[in-house]
């Protein structure tokens, strides 16, 4: 047997013991010989729809970084394998969308698509790294307009013809290739749910024009379960507040509001004592919360978040298993030290199944060289 059979014999095994084990259901030793005879055929093997439905909940389970992970199990896993062309795709993420917004009561779920499979030129990827996120344009004087992380991405979407609107707010069209790796790019037919916001006290907030989507669906991220890998396998939660009022629109490299807010505020900007930044980031922190409250669109705050990732680790150690986290991103960027989370400690080990960045951006390999050490582990394994 070759040895890429031979290491996805051992991975499917794992995952086989896990799911059967912690399930508590009978039959292993048939289904495990039955993998092994499908991969000595084909290389390969499939999942049951009862294995993928466990392995995409038990990735969020393992993923470290995830604050979030107290809802595993409600996870609604779509299992859309035998889509693989990109326009039907396309087509299924807009019925995604729809059950994850549910009226702005916001529904956790996966999407997953066609796996990598040996022999296959290309393997069906979404280009994006999340269905919506803001282009960016560079003006005249240098500046950049809108979202600076996406200005790679949006200059690419630009030269395959995409015209934005040239606002701080241009929804970037989804750009997804099949196994032709030809990138074809789709533009969103309903209207994609966003929150404007504006602030309870201040109402020179809502003149600034400020918005963003309701739904993260992250959409470049690699299932691996088993030692199969799904690459087209989207998913979406609901915002903490945080992720958009203190580093969307706080970062100095994303949205940097604080200088203009603090502005509004006549806030004093002494670079000797910069707190006028606490300040300005609290007036963000309010303004989205009120807005999304007022929009009816599910958040969560962080000190609730961190409260529900407690209950998580307690809930596991109960059905006796170890947590493992990344404490640097589990810990909200604000207020930290108030949560019970800061004052511990968590095992970083990298369990399957699992979510994995992708090694492919903008189509072309990510080189070796411009991977860091603690991003290495979480690439797609292969
Ligand atoms: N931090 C990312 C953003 O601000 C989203 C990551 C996933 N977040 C979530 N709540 N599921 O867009």
């Amino acid at each position: 047997m070759e040895e890429v059979q031979v290491s996805l014999l051992a991975s499917a095994t794992d995952f086989i013991n896990l799911f059967f084990d912690e399930e508590g259901l009978p039959g292993k030793e048939e289904r495990l010989a039955e993998i092994a005879r499908e991969i000595e055929l084909t290389e390969t093997y499939t999942h049951t729809p009862e294995e993928l439905e466990f392995g995409a909940k038990v990735a969020w389970r393992n993923s470290n970084r995830c604050i979030g992970r107290l809802f595993w199990k409600t996870l609604k896993v779509r299992d859309m394998r035998h889509l693989s062309d990109p326009e039907l795709v396309f087509k299924d993420l807009q019925e995604h969308l729809d059950y994850a917004w549910n009226d702005g009561k916001i529904r956790s779920a996966i999407s997953v698509y066609r796996p990598a499979f040996p022999g296959a030129a290309a393997a069906l990827r979404i280009w994006n790294p999340q269905l919506f996120r803001y282009a960016a344009w560079t003006t005249a004087e240098g500046a950049v307009l809108g979202d600076p992380a996406m200005l790679a991405f949006t200059e690419f979407c630009v030269r395959q013809g995409w015209k934005g609107k040239k606002t701080a707010f241009d929804l970037l069209p989804t750009v997804i290739s099949g196994s032709d790796g030809v990138p074809k790019l789709f533009t969103w037919e309903k209207e994609v749910p966003e929150v404007y916001i504006e602030h309870p006290d201040y109402a020179w907030f809502a003149d600034l024009g400020i918005r963003w989507y309701a739904v993260p669906l992250i959409s470049n991220m690699v299932l691996e379960i088993g030692g199969i890998l799904y690459p087209a396998a989207p998913f979406n939660g609901w915002y903490m507040l945080t992720e958009i009022a203190v580093r969307n629109l706080g970062d100095t490299h994303r949205y940097n509001l604080l200088p203009l807010i603090a502005e509004k505020l006549h806030l004093d900007q002494d670079p000797h004592f910069q707190v006028w930044k606490d300040k300005a980031l609290v007036v963000l922190q309010e303004a989205v919360w009120f807005s999304f409250r007022k929009a009816g669109v599910t958040l969560i705050d962080h000190h609730n978040a961190a409260k529900q990732f407690m209950k998580f680790t307690e809930r596991e150690s109960t059905e006796g298993r170890a947590v493992t986290g990344d404490w640097s991103w589990l810990i909200p960027p604000t207020a930290g030290s108030t949560m019970e989370a800061f004052h511990q400690e968590w095992n970083n080990e990298v369990k399957s199944p699992n979510y994995f960045y992708s090694r492919y951006h903008l189509g072309q390999p990510i080189p070796e060289s411009s991977i860091s050490d603690t991003e290495r582990p979480f690439y797609e394994p292969f």
